[in-house]
């Protein structure tokens, strides 16, 4: 599998999103990058903190579950432990809910506003044990653009 070149990835994030003062447009784009940067994925996108629920944002890939709890499935369980989670094999993750059929793995990376949990970046793939520890780390970089630029 060809290799994501992070460190451009992660310029495009800041060109797209710096400068532009709309949270859900910003989601958005971030996630349409990623969904078509990386090989392998069928799902990127955001949920955002509501009280201890989280709640679809901006996505790219087939409709997903609304309200996650924190707590609950892997998105829930990052956002509650405030930890990002890289689960090579979602069917040994007990909680893990099911959105689309076909995934088999997933990486989920919680954003913050003066050091709370604000939501999650989720990017699932059907393909088990997709990521890597080098994807984790770009797109923690990528996720710490986008706490910069819209939650600051
Ligand atoms: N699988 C996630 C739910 C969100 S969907 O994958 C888009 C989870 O277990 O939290």
């Amino acid at each position: 599998m060809t290799a994501v070149n992070y460190r451009e990835l992660v310029s495009q994030a800041k060109a797209l999103i710096e400068d532009v003062p709309h949270l859900t447009a910003n989601l958005a784009n971030t996630a349409s990058l990623i969904y078509h940067t990386l090989p392998e994925i069928n799902w990127a996108g955001f949920y955002l903190s509501q009280g201890d629920m989280l709640v679809l944002g901006p996505f790219q890939g087939r409709p997903a579950c609304v309200e996650i709890p924190y707590g609950k499935g892997v998105c829930g369980t990052a956002a509650g432990e405030d930890r990002t989670l890289l689960v090579p094999d979602v069917h040994r993750f007990a909680s893990h809910i099911a959105c689309d059929s076909a995934s088999r793995s997933e990486l989920v990376i919680p954003l913050h506003s003066r050091g709370r949990v604000v939501g999650v970046l989720d990017i699932d793939s059907p393909v088990t044990a997709r990521f890597s520890e080098e994807d984790r780390d770009g797109l923690a970089a990528l996720t710490a653009v986008v706490e910069q630029a819209l939650f600051a």
